[in-house]
């Protein structure tokens, strides 16, 4: 009897809980949209007109999908804005009039799920509070890979000590070698003090080479190099205002990287297809690398100064002249390196060689740019070699990944430590 209820009740409890996991399931969305995916999308094509927070070329994008009627309507308009205008949508017209007729591009080839991803992005965002004012931004540029200096440092430190410990054990040990000497009543010669033992002095002189010779060599192979190089430039352009908090993508000003040999820095006119809407600058505090306060709206004219542009009329008043930039990264002239090569067939990212670049309000160079540097890179870094045309030719390695002989393809193994790859 008592075994019949306990089943009944273990059968309910069974069903119970079907019930709240379908129930559960139910209430779950289909497919969660994914705000990390939305933010790339984003960046690569919006944010060189939109901010989230702040109006830009566009408006700013804070609770965009309360301001639109329904959803569908969004959806069309960010695929086709041109389209929604034209139809009639009272919203969209108001909106486009109110932007001086700007139109926004198309992005026919972006997916529902790609747009759910953006807004999904817009929606985490809108959420966030603007950091305080000069509060540092919540980003942290403290302790990073730089700190191979003072790891050597600590070794150093680590290795003196050692050295004394082992010079006084080594007395400690005569000494008692003595004192046994001593009690055995064995005539022991005088030991002679460590200042005067020629093998020490002797030791000591060789030590002072090796050091002398080391930091003589580094030296000499250092000449040229400008780790950590960062000149003043003509107007305090900040990367963290532009690629940091405005997440404008790297490609849009240096589209040079993904094409060609050069980076390339952009020309003003790249510059003036926002400064032309956006004439002060009312972020967060800006300081130079020695502390001095920066005003903002005064560096923005300055490039309007440049270029001749007159923010108040509107429209450019003067022939402009060039921004003379100081160019930071500088190879030797028997180097070749090539961008594209490594942004589009390696797909290395811009920070593995030029640091957190989205972080530094002045660039600093962040690699020593030593042939070193190149070629560690190289003999470590693993290629994308299957399914990947730029190395079809590559037969004998294609046939060794087949048989499971070797199972990846680094730089090296693909020529990429050959001394003319990289020499003229
Ligand atoms: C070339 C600049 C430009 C780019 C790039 C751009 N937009 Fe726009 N966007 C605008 C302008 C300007 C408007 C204001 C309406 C108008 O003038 O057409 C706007 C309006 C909008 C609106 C309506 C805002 C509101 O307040 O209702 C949304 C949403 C929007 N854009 C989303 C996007 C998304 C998403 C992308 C990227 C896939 C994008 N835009 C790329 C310029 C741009
Ligand atoms: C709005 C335009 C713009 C964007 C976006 C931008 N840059 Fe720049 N970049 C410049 C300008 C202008 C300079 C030259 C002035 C300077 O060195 O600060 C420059 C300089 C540099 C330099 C130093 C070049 C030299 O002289 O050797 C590097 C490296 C660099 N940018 C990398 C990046 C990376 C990485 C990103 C993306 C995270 C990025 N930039 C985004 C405009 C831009
Ligand atoms: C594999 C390392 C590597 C990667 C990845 C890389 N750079 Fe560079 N970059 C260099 C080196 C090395 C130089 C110096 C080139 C010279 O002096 O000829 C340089 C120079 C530059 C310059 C100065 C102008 C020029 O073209 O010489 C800019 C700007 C720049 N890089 C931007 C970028 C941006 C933006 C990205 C990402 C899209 C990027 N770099 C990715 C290594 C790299
Ligand atoms: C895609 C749009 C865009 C482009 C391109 C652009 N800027 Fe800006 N710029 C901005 C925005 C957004 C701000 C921040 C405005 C604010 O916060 O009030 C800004 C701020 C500034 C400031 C003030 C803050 C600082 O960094 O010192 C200067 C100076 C400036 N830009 C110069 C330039 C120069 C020079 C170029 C060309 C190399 C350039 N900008 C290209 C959007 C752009
Ligand atoms: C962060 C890693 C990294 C660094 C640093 C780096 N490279 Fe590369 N490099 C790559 C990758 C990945 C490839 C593979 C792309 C390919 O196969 O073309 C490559 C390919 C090359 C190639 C073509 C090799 C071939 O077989 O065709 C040359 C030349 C080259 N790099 C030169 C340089 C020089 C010069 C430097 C230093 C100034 C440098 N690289 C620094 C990652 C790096
Ligand atoms: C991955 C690219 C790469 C490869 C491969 C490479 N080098 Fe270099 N080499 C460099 C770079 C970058 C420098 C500039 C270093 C500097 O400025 O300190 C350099 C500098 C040199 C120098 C001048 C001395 C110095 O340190 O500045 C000599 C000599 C040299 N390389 C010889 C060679 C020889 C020989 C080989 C083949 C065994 C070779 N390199 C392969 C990138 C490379």
């Amino acid at each position: 009897m008592y075994c019949r209820v306990s089943i009944l009740l273990r059968k309910q409890f069974v069903s119970v809980l079907i019930l709240c996991v379908g129930l559960v399931f139910s209430f779950t969305p289909a497919r969660a949209a994914d705000p990390a995916a939305g933010k790339a999308i984003f960046q690569a094509n919006c944010a060189s007109c939109h901010n989230v927070q702040k109006k830009l070329t566009g408006p700013a994008l804070k609770g965009v999908e309360d301001r639109w009627p329904d959803k569908q309507l969004l959806h069309k308009w960010i695929k086709n804005s041109a389209g929604v205008i034209a139809s009639g949508d009272a919203y969209a017209n108001a909106l486009y009039k109110e932007y001086n007729g700007t139109a926004m591009p198309a992005f026919p080839t972006l997916s529902e799920a790609d747009i759910d991803n953006i807004l999904a992005f817009v929606d985490a965002e809108s959420n966030k509070v603007p950091a305080a004012p000069g509060g540092g931004g919540g980003t942290t540029t403290a302790a990073k890979s730089e700190d191979s200096g003072s790891s050597s440092l600590i070794f150093g430190v680590i290795t003196l000590i050692l050295a004394v410990v082992a010079v006084i054990l080594m007395q400690i040990n005569s000494n008692l070698n003595k004192l046994a000497a001593e009690k055995e009543g064995v005539d022991h010669p005088e030991p002679v003090p460590f200042y005067k033992n020629k093998a020490y002095i002797a030791l000591g002189i060789m030590i002072l080479f090796m050091i002398g010779g080391y930091f003589t060599i580094q030296g000499a192979i250092g000449l040229g190099r400008t780790q950590d190089y960062m000149p003043e430039q003509p107007i305090f352009y900040s990367h963290k205002v532009h690629a940091g908090t405005n997440q404008i993508s790297c490609l849009y000003c240096h589209s040079g990287a993904e094409k060609s040999k050069h980076a390339m820095i952009p020309s003003e006119n790249v510059c003036m297809n926002c400064h032309k809407a956006i004439t002060e600058y009312t972020g967060e505090d800006l300081y130079t690398a020695e502390g001095k306060k920066v005003n903002g709206t005064a560096e923005i004219q300055k490039l309007f100064d440049k270029v001749g542009w007159d923010p108040k009329a509107g429209k450019y008043v003067k022939a402009g002249e060039p921004i003379e930039w100081t160019k930071i990264h500088n190879l030797p002239d028997h180097v070749y390196f090539n961008h594209s090569q490594h942004i589009v067939a390696g797909k290395v990212q811009c920070q593995t060689c030029h640091g957190n670049i989205q972080e530094m309000d002045e660039v600093h160079q962040h690699a020593d740019l030593s042939m070193g540097w190149c070629v560690n890179c190289h003999r470590t870094t693993k290629v994308q070699f299957v399914e990947n045309d730029y190395y079809k030719i590559f037969e004998k390695l294609h046939k060794d990944i087949e048989s499971g002989h070797i199972d990846s393809v680094t730089v090296e193994m693909v020529g990429g430590t050959e001394c003319q790859k990289c020499h003229y």
